[in-house]
Protein backbone atom coordinates (compact mmCIF):
# COMPACT_ATOMS: atom_id res chain seq x y z
CA UNK A 1 0.00 0.00 0.00
CA UNK A 2 1.42 3.09 -1.36
CA UNK A 3 1.32 6.21 1.74
CA UNK A 4 1.62 9.40 1.27
CA UNK A 5 5.17 10.22 3.61
CA UNK A 6 4.11 14.16 3.31
CA UNK A 7 0.55 13.15 4.76
CA UNK A 8 1.32 10.61 7.82
CA UNK A 9 -0.51 11.43 10.81
CA UNK A 10 2.23 13.15 13.74
CA UNK A 11 0.25 12.00 16.66
CA UNK A 12 -1.44 7.96 16.37
CA UNK A 13 -3.32 6.66 18.82
CA UNK A 14 -4.68 3.03 19.18
CA UNK A 15 -7.15 1.74 21.16
CA UNK A 16 -6.04 -1.53 20.93
CA UNK A 17 -9.30 -3.61 22.25
CA UNK A 18 -10.41 -7.51 21.51
CA UNK A 19 -7.71 -9.58 23.61
CA UNK A 20 -10.42 -11.16 25.26
CA UNK A 21 -12.48 -12.25 22.32
CA UNK A 22 -9.64 -13.83 20.48
CA UNK A 23 -8.90 -16.33 23.50
CA UNK A 24 -12.09 -17.12 23.91
CA UNK A 25 -12.40 -17.79 19.99
CA UNK A 26 -9.53 -20.07 20.53
CA UNK A 27 -11.12 -21.81 23.43
CA UNK A 28 -8.57 -20.08 25.45
CA UNK A 29 -8.29 -18.18 29.14
CA UNK A 30 -8.19 -14.63 28.23
CA UNK A 31 -4.68 -13.74 29.33
CA UNK A 32 -3.69 -15.66 26.78
CA UNK A 33 -5.07 -13.02 24.24
CA UNK A 34 -3.03 -10.76 26.20
CA UNK A 35 0.14 -12.42 25.62
CA UNK A 36 -0.49 -12.59 21.58
CA UNK A 37 -1.32 -8.86 22.07
CA UNK A 38 1.73 -8.25 23.62
CA UNK A 39 3.27 -9.34 20.10
CA UNK A 40 1.09 -7.27 18.36
CA UNK A 41 2.34 -4.03 20.38
CA UNK A 42 5.86 -4.90 19.20
CA UNK A 43 5.46 -5.16 15.47
CA UNK A 44 3.10 -2.36 15.25
CA UNK A 45 5.45 -0.17 17.30
CA UNK A 46 8.25 -1.21 14.62
CA UNK A 47 5.66 -0.25 11.65
CA UNK A 48 5.01 2.88 12.79
CA UNK A 49 8.85 3.53 13.51
CA UNK A 50 9.84 2.57 10.02
CA UNK A 51 6.50 4.53 8.32
CA UNK A 52 7.98 7.62 10.04
CA UNK A 53 5.50 8.74 12.49
CA UNK A 54 6.82 10.82 15.23
CA UNK A 55 4.25 9.66 18.35
CA UNK A 56 2.48 6.77 19.14
CA UNK A 57 0.01 6.61 21.99
CA UNK A 58 -1.03 2.89 22.67
CA UNK A 59 -4.30 2.60 25.27
CA UNK A 60 -3.05 -0.50 27.50
CA UNK A 61 -4.96 -0.49 30.95
CA UNK A 62 -6.95 1.85 31.93
CA UNK A 63 -8.62 3.49 34.88
CA UNK A 64 -11.79 1.52 34.51
CA UNK A 65 -10.09 -1.85 34.00
CA UNK A 66 -9.07 -1.84 37.89
CA UNK A 67 -12.72 -3.33 38.31
CA UNK A 68 -11.62 -6.40 36.16
CA UNK A 69 -11.18 -10.01 38.29
CA UNK A 70 -8.70 -9.75 40.19
CA UNK A 71 -6.73 -12.65 38.37
CA UNK A 72 -7.08 -11.10 35.07
CA UNK A 73 -5.50 -7.41 36.31
CA UNK A 74 -2.66 -9.23 38.27
CA UNK A 75 -1.97 -11.27 34.87
CA UNK A 76 -1.59 -8.23 33.36
CA UNK A 77 0.53 -6.57 35.65
CA UNK A 78 2.78 -9.87 35.38
CA UNK A 79 2.82 -9.59 31.71
CA UNK A 80 3.46 -5.47 31.41
CA UNK A 81 6.50 -5.41 33.67
CA UNK A 82 7.61 -9.13 31.95
CA UNK A 83 6.91 -6.70 28.45
CA UNK A 84 9.12 -3.26 29.42
CA UNK A 85 11.75 -5.85 31.26
CA UNK A 86 12.35 -7.62 27.32
CA UNK A 87 11.45 -4.50 24.99
CA UNK A 88 14.05 -1.94 26.21
CA UNK A 89 16.52 -3.18 23.82
CA UNK A 90 14.46 -3.89 20.85
CA UNK A 91 13.49 0.17 21.49
CA UNK A 92 17.19 0.82 21.84
CA UNK A 93 17.43 -0.97 18.56
CA UNK A 94 14.78 0.99 16.70
CA UNK A 95 15.46 4.37 18.20
CA UNK A 96 12.46 4.67 19.64
CA UNK A 97 11.68 6.34 22.90
CA UNK A 98 9.45 5.06 25.62
CA UNK A 99 6.86 7.51 27.57
CA UNK A 100 3.66 6.59 29.77
CA UNK A 101 0.83 8.36 30.94
CA UNK A 102 -1.68 7.91 33.08
CA UNK A 103 -1.94 8.02 37.27
CA UNK A 104 1.79 6.05 37.11
CA UNK A 105 1.79 5.82 40.91
CA UNK A 106 -1.55 3.85 41.19
CA UNK A 107 0.67 0.52 39.42
CA UNK A 108 2.40 -2.16 41.23
CA UNK A 109 5.64 -1.02 42.89
CA UNK A 110 7.48 -3.35 40.10
CA UNK A 111 5.93 -2.61 37.17
CA UNK A 112 6.48 1.48 37.83
CA UNK A 113 10.33 0.50 38.82
CA UNK A 114 10.94 -1.19 34.70
CA UNK A 115 8.61 1.24 33.37
CA UNK A 116 10.68 4.33 34.68
CA UNK A 117 14.31 2.05 34.10
CA UNK A 118 12.71 1.81 30.25
CA UNK A 119 12.13 5.46 29.65
CA UNK A 120 15.25 6.55 31.36
CA UNK A 121 17.09 3.94 29.21
CA UNK A 122 15.41 5.70 25.92
CA UNK A 123 15.23 9.17 26.89
CA UNK A 124 17.44 10.23 24.10
CA UNK A 125 16.22 8.18 21.17
CA UNK A 126 14.82 9.95 18.20
CA UNK A 127 12.23 8.25 16.03
CA UNK A 128 8.74 7.44 17.47
CA UNK A 129 7.81 8.51 21.02
CA UNK A 130 5.47 5.64 22.11
CA UNK A 131 3.68 6.22 25.09
CA UNK A 132 1.76 3.70 27.30
CA UNK A 133 -1.53 4.83 28.40
CA UNK A 134 -1.71 3.24 31.77
CA UNK A 135 -4.28 3.23 34.29
CA UNK A 136 -5.29 6.30 32.34
CA UNK A 137 -8.71 7.36 32.41
CA UNK A 138 -9.50 10.99 30.76
CA UNK A 139 -11.62 12.55 33.12
CA UNK A 140 -9.08 11.92 35.39
CA UNK A 141 -6.78 13.32 33.56
CA UNK A 142 -9.03 16.71 33.12
CA UNK A 143 -9.33 16.45 36.80
CA UNK A 144 -5.98 16.74 37.17
CA UNK A 145 -5.56 19.94 35.14
CA UNK A 146 -7.93 21.43 37.03
CA UNK A 147 -6.69 20.75 40.27
CA UNK A 148 -3.12 22.00 39.79
CA UNK A 149 -4.11 25.40 37.92
CA UNK A 150 -6.81 25.81 40.63
CA UNK A 151 -4.18 25.00 42.85
CA UNK A 152 -1.90 27.77 41.14
CA UNK A 153 -4.36 30.08 41.18
CA UNK A 154 -4.97 29.84 44.49
CA UNK A 155 -1.53 30.56 45.50
CA UNK A 156 -1.24 33.86 43.39
CA UNK A 157 0.74 32.34 41.27
CA UNK A 158 -2.18 32.62 37.92
CA UNK A 159 -5.21 34.53 36.83
CA UNK A 160 -7.91 32.72 35.58
CA UNK A 161 -7.40 34.63 32.29
CA UNK A 162 -4.20 33.21 32.18
CA UNK A 163 -6.17 30.03 31.17
CA UNK A 164 -5.64 29.40 27.54
CA UNK A 165 -5.90 26.17 25.56
CA UNK A 166 -2.45 26.11 25.43
CA UNK A 167 -1.68 25.99 29.24
CA UNK A 168 -4.29 23.64 29.66
CA UNK A 169 -2.22 21.64 26.96
CA UNK A 170 0.88 21.66 28.75
CA UNK A 171 -0.98 20.38 32.12
CA UNK A 172 -1.72 17.04 30.60
CA UNK A 173 -0.12 14.08 30.70
CA UNK A 174 0.40 14.88 27.15
CA UNK A 175 2.48 17.90 27.74
CA UNK A 176 4.67 18.12 24.90
CA UNK A 177 2.96 15.76 22.28
CA UNK A 178 0.50 17.05 19.49
CA UNK A 179 -2.70 16.79 18.83
CA UNK A 180 -4.12 13.58 17.93
CA UNK A 181 -4.21 12.91 13.88
CA UNK A 182 -5.68 9.82 13.74
CA UNK A 183 -7.66 7.64 16.48
CA UNK A 184 -7.62 3.69 15.73
CA UNK A 185 -9.71 1.01 17.82
CA UNK A 186 -9.92 -2.43 17.03
CA UNK A 187 -12.66 -5.39 18.14
CA UNK A 188 -15.45 -3.84 16.37
CA UNK A 189 -16.34 -1.31 19.43
CA UNK A 190 -17.17 2.15 18.81
CA UNK A 191 -16.63 4.31 21.38
CA UNK A 192 -14.01 6.20 23.02
CA UNK A 193 -13.86 4.47 26.50
CA UNK A 194 -12.31 7.62 28.46
CA UNK A 195 -9.41 7.94 25.92
CA UNK A 196 -8.03 11.25 25.20
CA UNK A 197 -10.80 13.37 25.88
CA UNK A 198 -8.49 16.74 24.91
CA UNK A 199 -6.69 15.59 22.55
CA UNK A 200 -8.64 13.87 20.37
CA UNK A 201 -10.50 17.00 19.37
CA UNK A 202 -10.08 17.66 15.48
CA UNK A 203 -9.23 13.55 15.47
CA UNK A 204 -10.01 11.24 12.24
CA UNK A 205 -11.33 8.27 14.25
CA UNK A 206 -10.94 4.98 12.42
CA UNK A 207 -12.98 1.99 13.47
CA UNK A 208 -12.12 -2.17 12.18
CA UNK A 209 -13.47 -5.44 13.66
CA UNK A 210 -9.82 -6.92 13.17
CA UNK A 211 -9.57 -7.97 17.13
CA UNK A 212 -6.25 -6.70 18.33
CA UNK A 213 -3.85 -9.48 18.56
CA UNK A 214 -4.94 -9.74 14.50
CA UNK A 215 -3.52 -6.36 14.02
CA UNK A 216 -1.19 -6.15 11.55
CA UNK A 217 1.53 -4.25 9.87
CA UNK A 218 -1.03 -4.37 6.69
CA UNK A 219 -3.88 -3.31 8.46
CA UNK A 220 -2.44 -0.64 10.17
CA UNK A 221 -1.19 0.63 6.78
CA UNK A 222 -5.26 0.19 5.49
CA UNK A 223 -5.84 2.39 8.01
CA UNK A 224 -3.22 5.00 7.44
CA UNK A 225 -4.38 4.77 3.42
CA UNK A 226 -7.84 5.23 4.35
CA UNK A 227 -7.05 8.41 6.51
CA UNK A 228 -5.01 9.81 3.60
CA UNK A 229 -8.33 10.25 1.68
CA UNK A 230 -10.04 12.14 4.48
CA UNK A 231 -10.06 16.32 4.04
CA UNK A 232 -9.69 17.56 7.35
CA UNK A 233 -11.58 20.61 6.58
CA UNK A 234 -11.00 21.92 11.15
CA UNK A 235 -14.59 23.55 10.60
CA UNK A 236 -13.42 25.62 6.94
CA UNK A 237 -15.03 24.97 3.81
CA UNK A 238 -13.48 22.87 1.34
CA UNK A 239 -12.93 25.42 -0.91
CA UNK A 240 -10.48 27.26 2.00
CA UNK A 241 -8.35 24.63 2.13
C1 LIG B 1 -8.01 -5.07 25.42
O1 LIG B 1 -8.64 -6.30 25.24
C2 LIG B 1 -6.93 -5.13 26.48
C3 LIG B 1 -7.26 -4.44 27.72
C4 LIG B 1 -8.32 -3.70 27.94
C5 LIG B 1 -6.33 -4.57 28.82
P1 LIG B 1 -9.86 -6.74 26.17
O2 LIG B 1 -9.29 -7.49 27.32
O3 LIG B 1 -10.72 -5.61 26.50
O4 LIG B 1 -10.59 -7.75 25.20
P2 LIG B 1 -12.17 -7.92 25.00
O5 LIG B 1 -12.72 -6.57 24.71
O6 LIG B 1 -12.69 -8.49 26.28
O7 LIG B 1 -12.29 -8.85 23.85
C1 LIG C 1 -10.47 0.12 26.49
O1 LIG C 1 -10.88 -1.20 26.32
C2 LIG C 1 -9.22 0.15 27.29
C3 LIG C 1 -8.04 -0.45 26.67
C4 LIG C 1 -7.96 -0.89 25.43
C5 LIG C 1 -6.89 -0.53 27.50
P1 LIG C 1 -12.02 -1.85 27.24
O2 LIG C 1 -12.24 -3.20 26.72
O3 LIG C 1 -11.65 -1.71 28.67
O4 LIG C 1 -13.24 -0.88 26.93
P2 LIG C 1 -14.80 -1.03 27.23
O5 LIG C 1 -14.93 -1.20 28.70
O6 LIG C 1 -15.29 -2.22 26.48
O7 LIG C 1 -15.40 0.23 26.74
MG1 LIG D 1 -12.34 -4.79 25.59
Amino acid sequence: MNLDKEMLPKHLAIIMDGNGRWAKQQGKPRIFGHEKGAKTVREIIQEVSEIGIPYLTLYAFSTENWKRPKLEVEALMHLLSRYLKKEVAIMQENNIRLNAIGDLESLPAKVRKELYKAMEQTQNNTSTTVSLALAYGGQQELLQMTQQLAQRVQQGLLIPQQITPELIQQTLYTQNIPPVDLLIRTSGECRISNFLLWQIAYAELYFTDILWPDFSPEELRKALANYQNRERRFGKTSEQL
